[in-house]
């Protein structure tokens, strides 16, 4: 997910980060469905710390790791004001959703410029293990709801532009290529 509107706030660090590459829709390798993570080993949590600086530095509030061409069920979350919660969901699993629907604004880091609405469940219920590999459950409502539902479709190859008509798709896809030749 990337915000509407960029937050000006950067974050300075010290450390060596290591920036990964965002795959940009319509780049096929967006569609391929991620695997489960079978050991949270030190190369996974190095995954999840690269994903939180590429995420923090695009500036997005939400990361899938096929959206980074590692197709892993991984996902780096973050929709704090202040930048400083991140959440690491290995393996997410929505164990519950709300019937209530909501029609929300989304983009996408794999989709820079396009906000559109999408309806998401209003809130979910989310299992998944952490970065040192215990499981836990979580809450979700308002924003972190919308997010985790959007990442969890990334880990299933699916882009949230694919849920709107297939006219603004269309649009999406030749605005992008253009985008792609311009870079
Ligand atoms: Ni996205």
């Amino acid at each position: 997910m990337s915000p509407h509107t960029a937050n000006g706030a950067q974050k300075i660090t010290l450390e060596i980060m290591a920036l990964l590459n965002i795959l940009n829709y319509p780049d096929k390798r967006l569609h391929k469905v991620a695997k489960p993570v079978e050991q949270v080993n030190d190369r996974i949590r190095r995954l999840v710390a690269d994903m939180a600086e590429t995420m923090y530095a695009a500036p997005g509030v939400g990361l899938a790791a096929t959206q980074v061409d590692v197709h892993e069920r991984v996902i780096v979350i973050d929709v704090s004001d202040a930048h400083d919660q991140l959440l690491a969901f290995i393996n997410p699993e929505i164990v519950w959703s709300s019937n209530e629907k909501k029609l929300s604004e989304e983009g996408c880091l794999s989709v820079p410029g396009i906000y559109d609405n999408v309806e998401r469940a209003e809130k979910v219920r989310v299992r998944a293990l952490n970065e040192r590999g215990e499981t836990f459950e979580m809450d979700c409502e308002g924003l972190l709801a919308v997010c985790i539902q959007h990442e969890m479709d990334h880990l299933m190859g699916r882009v949230f532009v694919e849920y709107l008509s297939p006219l603004k798709q269309t649009r999406i896809k030749s605005k992008m290529k253009k985008l792609a030749h311009a870079m």
